[in-house]
């Protein structure tokens, strides 16, 4: 199989908030210094997504938007396996723009295959949780909805946004969603729901809900277009892609821990669907998993084995910031769980390792990294995707010597990191068999070590 030089992938690979979005923006940064052009795609998720990205001192939460569209030149692809909230989409844009002060991204494209999710969606899977416990822990932005109207077969694409007879789909899908609401007692006109602040209102009847609609589909309408050919066209050329995934592979409804899981292929061979088969996962260069170095958080009900103390993984939420950007809500901190990383590396076939927050650590304090699960006999078991199993299990660990995190702030070159950091570094990427690649040393933009 060819390489495409100059490509480029990341994604999460624990479960999720691993910090990829400020690592793709350092990436994209970085090939920006050398290439006029680059192309940044994302191929999954919504706005359940949230990577926040530190610009000029000012923190900029991207929810819909990849993170490497804040560099200049960048052409951001929202791809096809993407679902997307125009209301949000427009926040986002405008709110770029303000901070940047700069017509950024450069260009923007949707792919107009790309599924929308609306306030019907959010609407309904909130009654929907309330009715049952299978989504309790959703971020409330429509997911699993609208990735279930495409398996159903009655999806609401950007292109029937944009069409001329928009309205017919779009108020038939009023009809459908106001159905389901109400065969579950609720009516979807009355049901609150969030916008990307976090701020609730109704989603009111079937006119405003479509007026909303018309609004936002003549700001959309200039970056709505087919993806496919253009995408054949510069995955051909030269230019720089990066790849940027939303979510992790512990977050794939088939590889994490059921129902906690999004709806979304989060795996690198989402990318050959998202982009019709243009892209073949296997043929871009780099494919990095990014975990937090010393520590793994996790939001919603899933119980992973590795629960920490609760004193000790309060002071690295309070130190390391573990609250959730599109929610708030504070994560669980675990140990550094081997079996599981391991498992996710072979489903979805990274090559290079990515460590994050290597600041977060005590030199008072060893590491403790699980190397192993036992079953109840004491055999030595592997990770499964499934939650009753998961609790069954207990883990083993190593105690590996720390280093005080506040030495490696800022450093950006692996050679001036203390000793302990990189034979930690190397033994990670020895026992998940990926290459070391990027390291990050603190939120700002240059504490970054490329390998
Ligand atoms: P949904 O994606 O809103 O359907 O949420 C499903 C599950 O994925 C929940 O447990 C969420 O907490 C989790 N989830 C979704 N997006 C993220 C993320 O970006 N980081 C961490 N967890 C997420």
């Amino acid at each position: 199989m060819r390489m495409r030089k100059n490509s480029y992938a990341i994604q999460g690979g624990s479960f999720g908030d691993e910090g990829k979005g400020r690592v793709v923006d350092e990436l994209c940064f970085r090939l920006a210094l050398k290439y006029k052009k680059l192309v940044v795609y994302r191929w999954n998720g919504g706005a359940n997504a949230g990577h926040t990205v530190l610009v000029n001192g000012t923190k900029l939460a991207l929810h819909q938007i990849p993170s490497g569209a804040l560099i200049k030149g960048a052409l951001a692809i929202l791809g096809k396996g993407m679902v997307l909230h125009p209301g949000d989409l427009i926040e986002e844009i405008t709110k770029i723009k303000n901070v940047t002060l700069a017509n950024i991204p450069a260009k923007l494209v949707i792919d107009d295959m790309s599924v929308l999710t609306l306030d019907t969606h959010r609407a309904f899977e909130a009654v929907l949780k309330d009715w049952s416990e299978g989504g309790a822990g959703s971020t409330g932005r429509g997911i699993a909805p609208a990735y279930s109207d495409v398996l159903l077969r009655h999806p609401v694409r950007m292109r029937d946004l944009v069409r001329k007879n928009w309205k017919v789909l779009l108020t038939k899908h009023y009809d459908l969603y106001a159905a389901l609401t109400n065969g579950l007692g609720e009516d979807i006109s009355k049901r609150h729901v969030p916008n990307l602040r976090n701020e609730y209102s109704p989603v009111g009847g079937k006119n405003k809900f479509l007026q909303k609609l018309e609004a936002q589909r003549l700001v959309l309408i200039k970056y709505v277009e087919r993806v496919d050919k253009l995408l054949k066209t510069l995955w051909y050329s030269k230019i720089p892609f990066v790849f940027e995934g939303a979510q992790a592979v512990g977050l794939d409804p088939r590889w994490g821990v059921y129902p906690d899981v999004t709806s979304s292929d989060t795996t690198f061979s989402g990318i050959l669907h998202s982009t019709e088969g243009v892209v073949n996962p296997n043929e871009i260069e780099i494919r990095g998993a990014v975990y937090k170095a010393t520590y793994m958080a996790s939001v919603g009900k899933r119980k992973l084995p590795t629960k920490m103390n609760a004193r000790l993984a309060e002071k690295i939420r309070k130190d390391a910031d573990e609250y959730g950007t599109t929610t708030g809500r504070p994560r669980d901190i675990y140990h550094v769980d081997l079996p599981a990383y391991q498992f996710f590396v072979g489903v979805t076939g990274a090559t290079h390792l990515v460590l994050t927050h290597l600041d977060i650590s005590y030199d008072d304090s060893p590491i403790k990294v699980c190397t192993n699960y036992v079953d109840a006999q004491g055999k030595r078991v592997l990770y499964r995707p499934d939650q009753e199993y998961l609790s069954r299990i207990k883990p083993e660990y190593i105690l590996i010597d720390a280093w005080d995190g506040k030495s490696v702030r800022g450093i950006n070159s692996f050679t001036k990191l203390p000793g302990k950091t990189r034979n930690y570094v190397n033994y990670i990427s020895e026992e998940l068999k990926l290459k070391p690649w990027i390291l990050t040393t603190g939120p700002e933009r240059n504490s970054t070590i490329f390998i």
